[in-house]
């Protein structure tokens, strides 16, 4: 009996002193410190970074002002040696331009990078192991980290277009990616649902295109049988009467981002090192552009809508006419967003274009004819490698989904592969560079769990299949995997009415795909992985973060 309570007590007082680091992404290498040492973030701890307007030093500032309410003092000319959290930038070349390390003791915490991008991950890290509630000392254990990526390209993906989010709503997604040191925010601007972005030239995209008169209830494809009643093409795929007659809300949705905005949130991006992706969508999902400029559709006297059912299943949605006015439109339209963003890659959609309108229209046929091409597939590649040239011509690289390899890919496209891998791996063996989002495992949208408590997109993906991905597939040649750019997580909002929804469907997945991301592949483990959530949950609650509760029953 003796021994056990022996025993009880030294794991009670082992528990009490042992330091525990919890940070997600798992950093590449962990050394804690004896565990009588620790930092005290206090009022009286300074900030000393070389610039007083380095945005990793303003972001610590903020941080620990807005969930703890102390204001740190940011003084580059501090000669203090004792309570200072110190950034950095240092020649001394690192094995990764993103790395840093984060040395902290008794006196300092000290963040060494060779880049700006490193301090900022390295203080991404620095506020995972400040204590997640605010009635502790802000107690920081003695820790050595050293850290960096193991991917160039971790991107998340927002679908403005189903669903539109504003401005500040957008910030604070760029906020959550920031924290799990994601680069790349892949913003879904256009759709057939909404036109998000103004466009100087062509005002009635946001006129008309960012609204719809309703949207339809339910799991698609809808309840009821009233309202819309959408034309049902002969030898189409089959749909019943109960898919073609759709019920919908019948309230207007829509929003839009003025120019302004935009250049708003770029600037709030780039000071969190993110890069924003702007996409617009072509030669399909372009219904909103159609209803305010039909004569750039297939049937030039169609009314067109801004649609108000989702998916493409139906084809009730129409594609751009592969004309020399569309082309000349699209271009206007790229400039601007070119202008607009400091992205070298603008993405172009490319997905779902269904080849039944360039079949029964008689212009596309004479298109076709006139450019020598054999089918629609290579129509959809000379669509896509037209605007290519253009936007190459301006400096800037496409990415195109999985769709664009259709009819021979463009010369220098990235591929975001959706549909499985497949497309990634061809474009690989082509060596075009690949992002890697396969909708079974990369599509947030998805449910989490067999039984949701509210609606999401009637397929899978639970956390554990988030976290097992694995980006480079094992049929690659080393030479092939390096073409393996990175990966995705994609949140289509056809579901994700509110911001808090959004939340719901987007943690922890984005937790699991971080550590894909970022972390060393042998490192991968996911029963710690579930425990250092735990703490990162309880980070969740202090931002005001929805999450399921269910994560915390095991
Ligand atoms: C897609 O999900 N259609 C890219």
């Amino acid at each position: 009996m003796r021994k056990i309570i022996l025993l009880f007590l030294t794991i009670i007082s082992f528990k009490l002193i042992a330091q525990e680091v919890n940070i997600i992404p798992q950093p590449v290498s962990i050394k804690t410190g004896k565990n009588t040492e620790k930092f005290i973030i206090d009022q009286n701890t300074e900030i000393i970074s070389n610039d007083s307007l380095s945005n990793s030093a303003l972001f610590l500032q903020n941080y620990i002002q807005k969930y703890y309410n102390i204001k740190l003092r940011i003084n580059p000319n501090s000669t203090n040696e004792k309570n200072i959290i110190k950034l950095e930038i240092i020649s001394r070349l690192l094995k990764n331009l993103n790395e840093y390390e984060l040395i902290s003791n008794n006196n300092q915490t000290i963040v060494y990078a060779c880049s700006e991008n490193g301090l900022f991950y390295g203080i991404q890290t620095l506020i995972q192991l400040i204590p997640e509630t605010k009635s502790h000392l802000l107690q920081i254990p003695a820790v050595e980290i050293t850290d960096y990526p193991r991917f160039d390209y971790r991107g998340m993906h927002l679908d403005v277009s189903r669903h539109f989010f504003d401005v500040a709503f957008v910030k604070q997604y760029i906020d959550y990616l920031a924290l799990h040191k994601m680069n790349y925010f892949h913003w879904h601007l256009t759709d057939d649902h909404g036109w998000r972005i103004e466009i100087k030239k062509y005002p009635k995209l946001t006129e008309i295109g960012a609204w719809r008169n309703g949207s339809i209830i339910g799991l698609w494809p809808g309840k009821g049988n009233e309202n819309i009643k959408y034309q049902v093409l002969p030898n189409e795929v089959k749909i019943t009467p109960k898919d073609a007659v759709l019920q919908t809300d019948g309230i207007k949705h829509g929003g839009f981002y003025t120019q302004e905005q935009i250049k708003e949130v770029i600037d709030y991006a780039a000071k969190r090192y993110i890069t924003i992706i702007p996409e617009i969508e072509m030669p399909a999902h372009s219904m909103a552009l159609l209803a305010a400029y039909p004569e750039l559709g297939t049937e030039p006297n169609k009314k067109y809508e801004v649609a108000q059912t989702w998916g493409m299943m139906n084809k009730y949605n129409n594609v751009l006419q592969a004309s020399d006015t569309t082309f000349k439109f699209l271009e206007n339209v790229l400039t601007e967003v070119m202008d607009l963003f400091p992205s070298p890659y603008i993405h172009i959609g490319g997905d779902e274009a269904s080849k039944i309108w360039w079949k029964k229209s008689a212009i596309s046929q004479e298109i076709m004819k006139a450019n020598g091409l054999k089918n629609e597939s290579e129509l959809q590649s000379y669509f896509i490698r037209r605007i290519e040239k253009f936007v190459n011509s301006k400096g800037k690289t496409i990415i195109g989904w999985n769709e664009i390899l259709q009819g021979g890919l463009a010369p220098n496209a990235v591929v975001m592969s959706w549909q499985g891998e497949k497309g990634g791996i061809e474009a690989a063996k082509q060596q075009h560079k690949v992002i890697m989002t396969p909708e079974i495992k990369m599509y947030f949208n998805h449910a989490q769990f067999v039984k949701e408590d509210s609606l999401t997109a009637n397929k899978f993906s639970p956390l554990i299949d988030v976290y097992n991905y694995e980006p480079v597939p094992t049929e690659l040649t080393a030479e092939q995997a390096q073409y393996i750019w990175g990966g995705q997580g994609s949140l289509w909002s056809e579901y994700i009415t509110n911001p808090a929804k959004v939340q719901y469907q987007l943690f922890p997945r984005l937790d699991a795909l971080s550590e894909i991301l970022w972390s060393p592949k042998e490192k991968r483990n996911y029963p710690d992985f579930k425990k250092r959530l735990k703490t990162q949950f309880k980070r969740y609650d202090l931002m005001g973060i929805t999450y399921s509760k269910r994560y915390l029953e095991n």
